[in-house]
């Protein structure tokens, strides 16, 4: 007959080794994307909420770049190593608003990624012009 320990040992093993194995992807902490913008988060809550700030390096707009709170949610982990998340920049110096969504990689180097898309929300001072307001776009950032 099959000993029932070290079987539960070997699936236990089994379901526990790859969280162990895995690097970390962490958001808080200072980011840099590929157009050179800034991002500051900082540390997550109990809820996986968490606060910063973005300086962006393009605007679409004429007005001068200040910097711009964020506010945004990490996903639950579920033990897993490279969460997904979400946050909205509230721009400061122009009447727009920028979501992003994206995950948090561990590249094979050991290197921290946040993969992004984001929605670049535009007012438009009438409805008919709503077809042309939001830009698409991705961004990667990596870790200062
Ligand atoms: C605006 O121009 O109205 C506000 C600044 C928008 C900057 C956008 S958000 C998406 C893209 N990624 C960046 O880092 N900057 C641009």
């Amino acid at each position: 007959m099959v000993q029932a320990t070290p079987l539960l040992l070997v699936l236990s093993l089994a379901l526990v080794a790859p969280s162990l194995s895995k690097e970390k992807c962490v958001l808080t902490g200072r980011w840099m994307n590929d157009l050179g913008s800034n991002m500051t988060i900082g540390a997550l809550n109990g809820k996986g909420e968490f606060a910063g700030s973005y300086l962006t390096a393009v605007t679409a707009t004429t007005n001068e770049i200040r910097v711009s709170p964020l506010q945004g949610s990490q996903q639950r982990t579920n033990g897993k190593s490279q969460p997904t998340f979400g946050f909205t920049v509230n721009w400061s110096f122009s009447d727009t608003t920028t979501v992003f969504t994206g995950q948090c990689f561990v590249d094979k180097d050991g290197k921290e990624i946040l993969k992004t898309m984001w929605l670049l929300r535009s007012n438009v001072d009438f409805i008919k012009d709503d077809w042309k307001a939001t830009r698409v776009g991705t961004n990667t950032f990596h870790r200062l």
